[in-house]
């Protein structure tokens, strides 16, 4: 590492006192990856750097480390210049003993997939996607379902069991060399060089270790070697690895020799240890939150999203590695040419800023599929669907079979390392006298189906109840809803909303009381011209019933290092507003609060604002004669000064003219809803999209959306409001002219035309669109 980049590292983006040290300068010089926080939670040693900055450089390490999700994803949605080609690099420099004893093995470990550049890396991961694709996946479910069945057998009547031992390792290695075609043999071989393997690449083993783990490592060489050959002899072989040797000896250039021989030995590693690990932590996290263990045993539809809840809270690849091919800036920090990143995907998946309440396990959290553990972008994880459906069914057969398991005490320990995380041992203990197939032995062989691919958001939801109905103002109805089985309600932040579920009708509304595990606070106005679910819920629902909701989600944060913030509220509008400045006045900010309305009798909360901040609020009600000066509240914007707007399109719309020489974002608005999101296919036109990475053609129809359309064809996109206004599915486009039909981008970013939401715009004029 050169001085220059030392000096880098060294300008501090906090903001602290003069004299003394910064105390954040100091996390990072301590920051060690191998032993200490890191090793116990990944995350939770990594909120100070969330919090306070984002990349640092670790002297230890010799990495620039990423902590925040958005910077995360920034990193592995660009794979020119932030190279995978250090993926599988060895974390700590081979003594020449090692070096040495790696040699005599013959080992000349290179490129795999994971850890190869463009173009090679797309041309080959397109001729070998096939037996990846959902529908040449779903043949596997059985066998996966009878070889975690055959385990259970084995120790369902034990009463207490390690289930890493017993199950949790090896079914998840059957069936990787099941997939792979690759013989199953001496699987306590395979153990042993697989975590020498993971200690090689991602480990800090002392030099007498290095030696051994050098010859472990070798040895796997060569067996992967030995096995490509006898696979070579049975040319008619089924299996992902059968596929590639025989593409190798078809397409040479794109499967070459180095990479089959290399794959094969990282594939039983990608495609076991990553998913066994994962599964630990599951039934870890699951067992130690009961509630969610035993709403699962009573609603197994649970299981899909419980399962992308796991894998974002505790996921078994928590980092991840990068190399910067140009000087660059990221998370506001210049990092140089060849800066080599560990971007910590568990701590990214932590991350308030893009999961509300992000350090709380919540299997009811509808965005959990987000979560970064399979990375992102071109390389992202070509198996996650088979991981997803292995943990899936461990977790039906479990909850079905055993739901009175329980954790034993015990000690955990782990292989420290940056990157592979999960228990070395589970132990789990139960009375087997209360198995339920002692009295209904027809439940041993009961199952679901999920189909295979991520979770459908729809079907996830909490149960909540009416507690209080009140009339807030003309047409306002207020809610307030607690959580059915009296359990706390997820954290959120100001400008959160929920999506309320009523009898078919899914309505989002923002939060508007103070922030309270116990209750959501909601009002909601009559909307007599709307689509109906207003209506609905202001003729239906009473105290005491029953409903569903999901969320909280926040797509209108507030950007609480502003100096000075302009609130500006239209009608209904208000509900976000007033916890913007509820919160503000907590800050002890600087903030105004401009609140339009027909007239007073209409507008909510005018007695809670008058009292909460008068000093701060403009009340302008048309009856009344007074129109907000929106033209003369952006001149005033002090510098720096950031508007929040929440009211009626054409109030957003004047406040967007008027801000468009201000710098960009100083304007962040909500509309109450849209109708991006429902296409009228006598008005739509069909178009085609080339899908430059995975090399497929697909024709959107006119009555279907780009983001359908793409899912249809096995792409996993994210998605959240599906009307234009969050962001989530955003696409990068190489070519062509693209309708925007969105309120997320910017002028400036929709004239770049490279960018583009897939839940709502389309190709101009029908024309061809070429995506990343
Ligand atoms: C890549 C995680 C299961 C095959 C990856 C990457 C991660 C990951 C983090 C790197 C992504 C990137 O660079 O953007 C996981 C987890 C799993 C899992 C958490 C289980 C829970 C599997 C399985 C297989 C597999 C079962 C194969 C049968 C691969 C392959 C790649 C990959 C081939 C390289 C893709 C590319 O570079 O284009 N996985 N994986 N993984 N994974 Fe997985
Ligand atoms: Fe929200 Fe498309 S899903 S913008």
């Amino acid at each position: 590492m050169s001085q220059t980049t030392q000096d880098r590292a060294g300008a501090c983006p906090v903001s602290h006192g003069t004299g003394g040290t910064c105390p954040a300068h100091a996390m990072a010089d301590a920051f060690d990856a191998f032993e200490g926080p890191y090793q116990v939670d990944p995350a939770e040693a990594l909120r100070w750097s969330r919090d306070q900055m984002p990349v640092f450089f670790s002297p230890k390490l010799g990495y620039w480390v990423v902590s925040r999700y958005d910077d995360i994803k920034a990193v592995f949605r660009d794979n020119i210049l932030y190279s995978p080609r250090n993926a599988l690099e060895k974390i700590t420099p081979v003594s020449q003993e090692a070096m040495d004893a790696l040699a005599s093995y013959g080992y000349a470990m290179n490129r795999t997939m994971v850890n190869e550049d463009e173009p090679a890396h797309m041309a080959r991961r397109r001729v070998l996607m096939d037996h990846f694709l959902p529908e040449n996946l779903e043949t596997k479910q059985a066998m996966i379902r009878r070889l975690t069945r055959e385990k259970m057998d084995a120790f369902i009547d034990s009463g207490r069991v390690d289930l890493v031992e017993a199950m949790l390792y090896e079914v998840p290695l059957t069936v990787a060399l099941n997939f792979l075609g690759v013989p199953e043999d001496d699987i306590d071989t395979l153990r042993t060089f697989s975590v020498a393997h993971a200690v090689n690449t991602w480990g800090r083993p002392t030099p007498e270790q290095q030696v051994a783990v050098a010859h472990s490592v070798g040895k796997f060489w060569q067996y992967a070697g030995d096995v490509i050959e006898r696979m070579r002899a049975e040319p008619e072989g089924t299996g992902w690895m059968h596929d590639t040797i025989r593409k190798n000896a078809l397409m040479p250039d794109i499967v070459t020799d180095s990479y089959v021989h290399s794959m094969m030995m990282a594939i039983i590693v990608a495609a076991h240890e990553t998913t066994a690990l994962a599964s630990a932590n599951m039934f870890k996290t699951l067992l130690t939150h009961r509630d969610a263990w035993d709403d699962i045993c009573a609603d197994p539809s649970l299981i899909p999203n419980a399962v992308e809840e796991c894998l974002r809270y505790c996921g078994s690849i928590v980092a991840w590695r990068r190399e910067a091919t140009a000087p660059s800036t990221l998370g506001g920090i210049d990092l140089p040419e060849g800066a080599k990143l560990l971007i910590v995907m568990a701590s990214g998946n932590q991350d308030e800023r893009h999961f509300e309440d992000g350090d709380r396990f919540d299997i009811y959290r509808d965005n959990a599929v987000e979560h970064l553990s399979f990375g992102y972008g071109s390389h992202q994880c070509m198996g996650k669907n088979i991981g997803r459906m292995e943990m899936r069914i461990f977790l039906e057969e479990m909850t079905r079979r055993l739901p009175h398991l329980r954790l034993a005490e015990q000690d955990f320990t782990y292989l420290p390392n940056t990157s592979f995380r999960g228990p070395d041992h589970l132990w789990v203990e139960w009375d087997p006298a209360l198995n339920p197939e002692r009295t209904r032995p027809a439940g041993a062989n009961a199952q679901q189906h999920f189909p295979v691919g991520a979770p459908d958001r729809k079907a996830i939801a909490r149960r909540v109840v009416v507690t209080a109905v009140r009339r807030e103002a003309d047409g306002v109805v207020g809610l307030t809803v607690a959580d059915a089985r009296g359990r706390r309600l997820p954290n959120w932040s100001a400008g959160a909303h929920v999506e309320l579920v009523v009898d078919g009708y899914d309505r989002k509304y923002s939060l508007c009381g103070r922030p309270d595990r116990d209750r959501f606070d909601l009002a909601i106005l009559r909307e007599e011209q709307g689509r109906g679910g207003s209506r609905h819920i202001h003729d239906t629902v009473r105290e005491g019933m029953e409903l569903k909701l999901r969320g909280p989600h926040n797509l209108f944060r507030l950007d609480e290092a502003a100096p000075h913030h302009l609130l500006v509220a239209g009608g209904i509008g208000i509900t976000p507003i007033l916890t913007m400045a509820d919160r503000l006045k907590a800050l002890g900010k600087p903030y105004a609060v401009h609140y339009c309305g027909r007239s007073r009798a209409a507008m909510a909360f005018l007695d809670r604002l008058e009292a909460d901040h008068g000093p701060a609020l403009t009340v302008h009600a048309k009856d009344e004669g007074r129109r907000a000066d929106l033209a003369g509240l952006v001149a005033d914007l002090p510098p720096g000064g950031q508007v929040y707007a929440c009211g009626p399109d054409r109030m957003i719309t004047a406040l967007e003219e008027l801000t468009s020489g201000l710098p960009e974002g100083t304007l962040h608005f909500e509309h109450f809803s849209t109708s991006l999101g429902s296409l009228d296919p006598t008005q739509e036109t069909a178009f085609d999209v080339d899908l430059k990475d995975s090399g497929l053609t697909l024709t959107v129809p006119a009555d279907t959306t780009l983001l359908d359309t793409l899912r249809a064809a096995g792409i996993d996109l994210a998605s959240d409001c599906c009307e234009g206004l969050c962001g989530s599915c955003e696409v990068r486009v190489l070519d062509g002219e693209i309708d925007h039909r969105d309120r997320v981008l910017s002028k400036a970013e929709r004239a770049d035309n490279h960018r583009m939401m897939a839940c709502c715009s389309r190709a101009a004029n029908g024309r061809k669109l070429t995506l990343a």
